[in-house]
């Protein structure tokens, strides 16, 4: 799978996750097999500024290869921030027409940008001439704003705008601006825009939205076709879908259904907190290896016994108490359908079939686990 000029060796990596994808998320995602990662949406004027608001983008020498992504309102600010992203040492620079949240109604940014195609559009116009032939960049879209057919339109015209600008590829979440994070995911729409796309030389489509499992991964690829798949909240607390994944590409299915042992997760847990540590400080790293240790209880066979312990541990201390008492003897770990998040939704996948009236199914074919999804 090519990136503008450079490969990677296996079609996924770690999407952004404000407030989660950190360096210590990523080297953690790397150790167990993620190839490529993109840093969570970074606003482009704090970044600018300097100060505590450039600290998302200080790069570690082993977080590569790495996409820097960033989010405006204004192309000449944009273009800035992505030359200052290049300097930084970032490898693909990628722009932001997908976050669902608004914070200043005025100023549209993010997805609230497929509202206005022309902006989006002069934004990448700019972005890419400020780049040049440094970097490969790319850009990540929502499916459109809402269900509305001006939507669509408009998805279409920012699209063929980053085509236009010389853009590597995109990533399309196929969730609406709209339902934010609620509801499946249209394969279906992936799957239409990779027939309508494919004959386009040097770009790349990607997809996002419903991957929580490796098997996941994989059905993405077979039911739409993209070439990249973007792994999010299925990763969160669970580093081991990466390898999961290269375990399916070996064709070992069974390693692929294998659960992370008790030791297992114990050791990535501290590993965790060990990076944070030593990139955030301790302080710093405590309080956001709570967040981590609720989402990694999920594969404990006492999960919701430490989960609630990680909730009420209130210092770097209780979370040591933690996996000292809950950790200490190995065993087998949550299976894979007992592990998956409460959110997990099954995507919208077209079954072709002959004389089928109703295109979009609930997507079955990859996933065992149907019965808790
Ligand atoms: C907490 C959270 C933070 C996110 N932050 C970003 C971000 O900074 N940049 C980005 O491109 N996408 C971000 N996303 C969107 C994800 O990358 C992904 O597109 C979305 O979660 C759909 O995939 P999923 O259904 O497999 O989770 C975020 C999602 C969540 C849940």
């Amino acid at each position: 799978m090519k990136i503008g000029n450079f490969q990677i060796d296996a079609p996924f990596f770690q999407a952004g996750l404000a407030g989660y994808s950190d360096t210590a998320m990523r080297l953690v995602a790397r150790r167990h097999g993620c190839p490529y990662c993109i840093t969570e949406a970074m606003l482009d004027i704090l970044l600018l500024n300097g100060g505590k608001g450039r600290r998302p983008a200080e790069l570690d020498d082993d977080d590569h290869p790495i996409a820097g992504q960033i989010m405006g309102a204004e192309p000449q600010t944009m273009a800035r921030a992505a030359d200052l992203l290049v300097d930084l040492g970032f490898d693909v620079i990628d722009v932001n027409l997908a976050c669902p949240v608004k914070k200043i109604r005025k100023k549209l940014r993010g997805g609230h940008l497929l509202g206005e195609p022309e902006q989006a559009v002069a934004i990448l116009r700019a972005v890419r001439e400020a780049v040049g032939e440094r970097r490969p960049c790319t850009v990540k879209l929502r499916r459109a704003l809402d269900d509305d057919s001006r939507s669509a339109e408009a998805f279409h015209t920012v699209l063929q705008g980053a085509i236009d600008c010389g853009y590597a590829g995109a990533v399309v979440h196929a969730r609406t601006v709209e339902q934010k994070y609620q509801g499946p995911s249209n394969w279906g729409f992936l799957r239409e825009l990779v027939e309508q796309y494919r004959a386009t030389p040097g770009f790349f489509l990607g997809g996002s939205g419903d991957i929580w499992g490796a098997s996941d991964i994989f059905g993405m690829i077979e039911h739409t076709g993209v070439q990249l798949v973007s792994v999010a909240r299925g990763c969160i607390g669970n580093p081991w879908i990466f390898e999961q994944a290269r375990a399916i590409m070996r064709g070992d299915h069974a390693a692929a259904d294998r659960p992370p042992t008790i030791f297992q997760q114990r050791d990535v847990l501290l590993n965790h907190l060990a990076i944070a540590a030593r990139i955030h400080g301790e302080f710093a790293a405590s309080i956001m290896m709570r967040k981590f240790g609720i989402r990694f209880s999920r594969h404990h066979p006492d999960s919701e016994q430490v989960r609630q312990r990680f909730i009420r541990s209130g210092s770097l201390r209780d979370w040591h108490q933690v996996v000292e008492t809950w950790y200490a003897r190995d065993g087998q770990g949550n299976s894979i359908d007992q592990a998956m998040p409460e959110e997990a939704t099954p995507a919208l996948c077209p079954v072709v079939q002959e004389g089928d009236p109703t295109p979009l199914r609930r997507f079955e074919a990859s996933s065992s686990r149907n019965s808790v999804r």
